[in-house]
This record gives structure tokens, sequence and C-alpha cells, in this order.
């Protein structure tokens, strides 16, 4: 099933083809004018105890029927590798301050079982822990992110599993890892020093959680060749105090290198918040409106990281983002299942163009979540499993991944509802190592086709192929029963005359073109 995109892929060649159409939408993209690399983690996932995200969504055990690689999903697995997954971040969310690494440690059928207290009140049996995790990034081949525990937890506690994970040496930690069954220790990449530690994460001030992150992060050590990206719990939406509070003073943004931001799309707020499937213009509206608000919140931390950090040393981590819609009708509402349509397709265009255009400080993303929550990529039930339109909007843009942005500017026509405007048209560019360009563009209009003219300034191609992502209805997604009613197809809506490209975008659409010498 994942091969079809390649099958579908076609060739169009430059020369002879019909006429420039003159349109008020421009995107002009300087080939020659390069910005700065697109850090591959953007395209970053994120995997909770919560709901079915990693029980029943990723592990499944060992004995299961459905077929596995030591306890994980090969459906799963092979869809993530597909889609190039950088890094994954886990064990929360709200869950990584209420978790006890030790719990999930050593033989499955001694491990303590708990409270999920965050997510349903269900029982966590602890049986994916820190090996199981360490491994699914092993078959993965992506980076791990893992977040501590500052709510709940200890100095002690996180020091301790920093150790326990990357440490060659020999300590009373290294030696339990070994018993464990893992005698070499692993590379972490990233590690969070809690999560929201203004919310769920303890409920603290800026100033205290800056006080308390300077501790533990004195505690996490660099061990066996393991430089460990430490992230500071930022803020969430717009609150600007608590960025100026970790970046002002040097003794506490020393003590980390990247600062995490949340921002959810949440129509009408979370007294209403919308159905997935089940809404209407107007929620598709406030759903793009909100989803582009992004970028003032990304410009708004990366300003006040500016005044105090000019060179750009720090990274902002967008460790949590995407829609988050009413639980399917039935299901638990502490589960966080939501289906995902073209909607949700469009929402992953915007945020990863957007990320793409603050690649100089935005170095990490992860959308929220991976599988069966929120803006899932996979939803799965038993045995079965399905891919939504996100996950084919970060299989399209992973061509982005590790490539150099390029300097491109856009004009477009507004997208009208009501009284109230958007514009109509995301997009973004890169060329990669081979030279190969790549344009990602979204029609953000759900009733209207529209006409882009891209002059492509500095350089010349002779191949362009293309795919496109659209649906026959703004609410249109993927079941189980039809698990490729949206999928991605050759798109054949361009043409090319004298270094000027022109694109016809369906409506509500997402498109990626290759542009090869
Ligand atoms: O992604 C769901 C929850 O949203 C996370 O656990 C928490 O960090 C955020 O509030």
């Amino acid at each position: 099933m994942l091969l079809f995109p390649l099958l579908f892929l076609v060739v169009f060649q430059i020369s002879g083809q019909k006429e420039i159409v003159p349109s008020v939408n421009q995107l002009v993209i300087i080939a020659n004018n390069t910005g700065p690399v697109i850090s591959k983690d953007i395209y970053g996932h994120f995997s909770e105890h919560l709901g079915a995200c990693i029980y029943g969504g990723l592990w499944v055990g060992t004995d299961s029927k459905i077929p596995n690689t030591f306890g994980i999903r090969n459906d799963v697995l092979f869809a993530l590798r597909e889609m190039k997954i950088p890094n994954l971040r886990w064990p929360g969310g709200c869950f990584a301050d209420t978790y006890h690494w030790k719990d999930g440690i050593g033989p499955q059928e001694k491990r303590a079982s708990i409270v999920n207290t965050n997510w349903g009140n269900v029982t966590e049996d602890n049986s994916f822990g820190t090996h199981e995790f360490m491994k699914l990034t092993e078959l993965l081949g992506c980076d791990a992110y893992i977040n501590g525990n500052v709510g709940s937890g200890s100095v002690k506690e996180m020091a301790e599993w920093v150790e326990y994970l990357t440490s060659g040496n020999e300590s009373p930690m290294t030696k339990l890892r070994k018993e464990n069954g893992r005698e070499k220790p692993w590379k972490v990449k990233y590690f969070a020093i809690g999560n929201e530690n203004w919310g769920c994460g303890g409920n603290m001030t800026a100033e205290f959680y800056a006080n308390n992150m300077r501790q533990y992060s004195t505690f996490l050590g660099d061990y066996s060749g393991n430089n460990l990206y430490k992230v500071a719990c930022g803020p969430s939406d717009w609150n600007f105090g608590w960025t100026e509070t970790l970046m002002k003073d040097e003794g506490t943004r020393d003590r980390f290198q990247g600062l995490s931001i949340h921002y959810y799309s949440i129509v009408d707020g979370w007294g209403y918040m919308g159905s997935a499937t089940k809404f209407n213009e107007r929620e598709w509206f406030e759903t793009m409106r909100m989803n582009l608000q992004m970028e003032d919140i990304v410009k708004g931390h990366a300003a006040i990281m500016d005044r105090y950090d000019p060179q750009k040393k720090k990274g902002l981590v967008v460790d949590e983002w995407g829609n988050w819609f009413k639980v399917e009708p039935g299901t638990n509402p502490g589960f966080l299942y939501q289906q995902n349509t073209m909607r949700d397709a469009v929402t992953a265009a915007i945020h990863l163009n957007i990320f793409n255009h603050h690649a100089d400080r935005v170095k990490s993303a992860n959308i929220a979540q991976m599988i069966n929550v929120l803006q899932s990529v996979i939803l799965t039930k038993d045995d079965k499993m399905i891919l939504t339109p996100t996950y084919h909007v970060f299989r399209m843009f992973r061509v982005h991944q590790d490539a150099t942005l390029l300097k491109t500017d856009l004009k477009c026509e507004d997208y009208v509802y009501g009284d109230k405007k958007l514009p109509s048209i995301s997009a973004s560019a890169s060329v990669d190592k081979e030279g190969k360009v790549h344009i990602s563009l979204a029609n953000l209009n759900p009733n209207k086709s529209v006409v882009v003219t891209c002059p492509v300034i500095g350089e010349s191609y002779s191949k362009i192929t293309g795919e496109v992502l659209t649906a026959p209805e703004m609410n249109s997604f993927n079941s189980f029963e039809n698990p490729d009613f949206v999928k991605p197809a050759a798109f054949t809506g361009f043409s090319s005359k004298n270094g000027i490209l022109t694109i016809t975008m369906p409506s509500k659409s997402v498109v990626v073109l290759e542009l090869t010498k």
C-alpha cells in the first residue's frame, strides 16, 4: 500500500507546455539564495502513555497475534519508517511528570502497576518502559527524545535515568541496566526537564521552575560521548513572560539548549472544541485561522530569544502542536481519540511550512500525537491500521528534512469567509544535498482552486514531478472500511515556461513539487 505514491509519480518535461496564466498569486523562489538548514527534527513525533497511543497503537507485546518485532507492531514500524520519522518524544506529556522510570524496567511480570491519573485513571502496567522505547527508536532508526519528571520526581531520579541510559562507566545504574539485558549504553539526543510545569507538571511560576530547572540540569551528565540536548519547559501559546524569565538570566539559559513551546488549535476554545469530522465551513476557517497563528507565536518567542541569544544557539522546540477536537462519540473522554480529515492535512502543511520558514530558530517540533491520540498520523483498531491525511502530508514533506531553506516571496489572494479573511496559500521551498528543489504548498480555500505563478530565479531545472493530496469534501477521512479514501496522487496541474511555473492547485489541497536540474 505504501508504494503507491512512488508508482504514481510522473515526469513532466519543462519544454513545450501550456501558456503561463497570469494570476494574483505569485510565489517567487530564489533558488540560489539559501537560508538555514531545516533540521530534520522539525518533522518529529510524540508518543504519550495516553489512550491507545502506546498500548494497542505501538505496543502489542511479544505474545500478540498481531505481527510484531519485540512486541512492537510491524505495520506501524513500516509506516513510520516510510514517513522517515526523525525523532520520537516519550513518555509524555502530562504523564511524564507522574512517571517513575524504575517502574518500567526489569522483568515484565515484576513491574509495578500504577494508575494513569492524567488520562482516564486506567491501569498502567508499565510493560512498555525504557528498554522497549529505546528498542523502538532503534527499529525506527530515529533519535530518542525523553521527557523527564520534574513535577513529582527528584533530581536523583532524573540524574540516574540519564546515567542508566547513556553511561558506559561502572556504576550502580549501569550495573542495573546490564542486569536488565542491555550491555552497551544507548545514545539519547533530546532530554526534556519537565513538561508543562506551569500546569500539569506542578503549577509552578516561571521563576520557581527556572530555579528547579537549573538544579536538575546540573546533574544531568554527558556520559560516554553522549551530548544531551537539554530542553527546558517553555510556555504555551502567547505566554511571552515565561520565555523572558527562562532567557534573561545567563545562569538559567546556560543550563539548556532548547526551550519548548506548546500550541494547540482548539476551535472556539475548550468549552466547544468542535467535532473532528462533523464541521461546517466556519469551523474549517476558524481552524485555519488558529493554525496560521503559529507564525506569530513562533515570531514572538523567537524575538525574545534573539535579544539574549542573537547567535541563535538555543533552539525553539515546538514539542506539542496540532488540532484538538472532541473525542469520537462513544470513546473514553480521557483517551483523546479523534478522526483526521482533509482539514488536518492542510493544518499539517501550514505548520510545517511555518517551521521551515523559521528553521533558524525552530530546531525541533513534535506533532501531538503519533497514534490514536489527537492529530494522529496513524489510527489502529485491533489488527487493522490506517494512515491519516496528516500522515500523507508528513510523508510528502519528508523531502525538506535536512535540506536548506530557499528564499521565497509569496503574494496571494484572500480566502474570504463572511467578513473575515486569511491568505489562501501557504508555501515553502528548500534545496536538498543533491541540488533538487522541493516546493510545498497548501490551498486553504475549500471552495476554489487557485493558480499560482512561480518564477524560479537563479537556477534552471529540466524535470519536474509532483504529488497532490486533496479530497472531495473538507471532512473527507480514511476509515477502517475505506482506508485509502484520502491518499496522494501524481500531480500534473502545472506547466513551465522560461523558468516560470504555473501551478493550479485544487481547492483544499496540499502539493509538493520536485525540480531536478
Ligand atoms: O497531548 C496531550 C496533552 O496536552 C499533553 O499530555 C500535555 O503536555 C498537553 O497539555
